[in-house]
């Protein structure tokens, strides 16, 4: 028995031995295979179909020859960012779809560079060194193709994002006919110039605009014209001083960001400083970080009839926003519709009430944050008190919190969650802005004192008609009606 089971074990144990052996035999062919000796994988890492050479002091882009010597590890992203090379020449044909050259002090893209990646689908370019003069239309030159002029047929991310462009060539964009999202983020265009709204013009397809920190005054005319599918437009931190018309253009904009731009009011009377234009299917609004912005008129965002989540935090002034902000009048002009709002954010404004009218369902909220505004706590916002707080804290918790009164000075530091748990009803403010708290004190003081006068008043009036003031020089009415009225003396006793 013993010895069976010795014998037993001893062939498991070599089995075992001979599989380790196997497993090592395909660990040393799968460590080196052929493009692992070459230099793109001795320098970078490549695994899980990635070559990632993510900050690895490459000061020189490889050469079509080192491309060509990895083509057999089929990578499908390469990552190149943090880098220091300032040319990009031509990769080899390889079935990448994402390639990151982001932040390499890039300057140059010799033509054609990327015409061998058929697969291409995102290209980053951003944190760059590209100029106008020197970022040519050539540099994203495809393959021949019957239908379309040297397309990289797959391209659909570019990211230009902070580069050195003033103004786009107007063919820039004549190989990537199916980009659909670009990203010009943090380049110097300071206006949209003719040849600019040319290249955009030629974007078919675009649906993601990124325009952030472009210095931007204006958005001109016909600039959004040809995108019609855009769904996606950033236009932060520019210098847009009103709501662009143009974006009337923008037919299918489902998402608007025009945080940080100088833009004053919204009024739909004011021709400078319109409200927004139709944008039917628009469902989310930032207008953040507006530092000038003050007032939000009545219709100004009427144009939005779908808009569902609405960003208006920390603007400092925004101190009124009318109660039909949001109210648009139907067909016949008979009542308003509101869109349904499911997101609303107002925190850290100067805005003294949150009306009632501002939207119709409250109920519909999913998501809201009111906070950290100087509300008047008065008989106007005792809605707030009743019926928002337990809406916020419902949605939002805790940052009822931080829903406090500013004015009056009686309710100064109140959280508006406080006076909805011991059901407090306010005051109204008179129409002259008269505090009624205080007033109701001076009432009763008021009160008090003329409580106290009459018999006083009357103590003394009494003191000095029985003459008790002679000796002070006053005299008393019964020596003047003794003077005036002897006739009457009975009017000692008028009382
Ligand atoms: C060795 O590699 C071959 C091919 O890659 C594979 O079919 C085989 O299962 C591997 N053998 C072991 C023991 O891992
Ligand atoms: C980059 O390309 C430009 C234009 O072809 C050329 O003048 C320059 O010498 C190149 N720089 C390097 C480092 O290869
Ligand atoms: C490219 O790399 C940068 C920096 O490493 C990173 O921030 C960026 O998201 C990457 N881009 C893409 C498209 O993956
Ligand atoms: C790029 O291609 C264009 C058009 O084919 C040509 O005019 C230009 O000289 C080329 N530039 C370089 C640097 O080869
Ligand atoms: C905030 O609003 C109050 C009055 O509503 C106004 O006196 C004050 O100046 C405003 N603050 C700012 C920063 O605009
Ligand atoms: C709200 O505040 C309480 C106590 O300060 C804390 O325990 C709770 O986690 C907070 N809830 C949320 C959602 O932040």
């Amino acid at each position: 028995m013993s010895v069976r089971r010795i014998f037993v074990i001893a062939v498991i144990g070599l089995i075992g031995v001979y599989a380790d052996d196997v497993k090592d035999a395909n660990k040393t062919i799968a460590k080196n295979p052929e493009w692992k000796e070459t230099g793109i994988c001795r320098k970078c890492v490549c695994k899980d179909e990635k070559i990632d050479c993510f900050d690895q002091s490459i000061s020189k882009f490889f050469t079509k020859q080192e491309w060509t010597d990895v083509s057999e590890f089929k990578p499908k992203t390469i990552d190149l960012s943090e880098n220091s090379f300032t040319n990009v020449t031509a990769i080899a044909q390889l079935p990448v779809q994402v390639l990151n050259l982001s932040r390499c002090s890039i300057e140059f893209i010799e033509n054609a560079s990327f015409k061998e990646l058929q697969s291409m689908s995102v290209l980053d370019l951003s944190h760059n060194k590209l100029t106008s003069a020197k970022l040519s239309p050539h540099a994203f030159e495809g393959r021949y193709s019957p239908e379309e002029y040297e397309p990289l047929a797959s391209m659909r991310k570019l990211s230009l994002a902070y580069n050195d462009l003033h103004s786009l060539n107007q063919d820039l964009f004549e190989h990537l006919p199916e980009l659909t999202e670009l990203d010009l983020s943090g380049n110097p265009l300071t206006t949209i110039d003719h040849v600019t709204v040319i290249a955009i013009s030629s974007l078919p397809m675009l649906k993601v605009l990124r325009m952030r920190s472009c210095q931007l005054p204006d958005i001109p005319d016909k600039f959004l014209h040809t995108p019609r599918y855009l769904e996606r437009l950033d236009l932060s931190d520019n210098k847009l001083t009103s709501v662009p018309v143009e974006l009337e253009e923008t037919k299918n904009l489902l998402y608007l960001n025009l945080n940080q731009n100088p833009i004053i009011e919204l009024d739909v009377n004011n021709e400078d400083r319109p409200g927004f234009p139709r944008l039917r299917k628009l469902q989310e609004l930032h207008m953040c970080n507006m530092p000038q912005l003050k007032r939000i008129g009545a219709g100004a965002l009427a144009g939005l009839e779908s808009v569902e989540r609405l960003h208006m935090s920390y603007n400092p002034k925004l101190s009124f926003i009318d109660p039909k902000a949001l109210a648009r009048a139907d067909d016949i002009g008979e009542t308003y519709d509101w869109p349904l709002v499911k997101e609303l954010y107002l925190q850290s404004n100067n805005l003294s009430e949150i009306d009632r009218r501002l939207l119709s369902r409250w109920d519909f909220l999913q998501k809201v944050d009111v906070s950290y505004n100087p509300y008047l706590c008065d008989c106007t916002t005792q809605w707030m008190v009743d019926m928002l707080v337990p809406i916020v804290e419902r949605k939002t918790p805790n940052s009822t919190e931080n829903m406090a009164c500013q004015e009056p000075v009686e309710m100064r530091g109140y959280t508006m969650k406080h006076l909805h748990d011991i059901h407090r009803t306010m005051r109204c403010v008179d129409k002259y802005g008269h505090r009624p708290e205080r007033d109701g004190a001076i009432l009763l003081g008021t009160l008090i004192g003329v409580l106290l006068a009459v018999p006083i008043v009357f103590g003394l009036m009494m003191m000095w008609r029985h003459g008790y003031f002679a000796f002070c020089g006053l005299r008393g009415p019964v020596d003047v009606s003794r003077a005036f009225y002897k006739r009457a003396p009975a009017d000692d006793n008028y009382i």
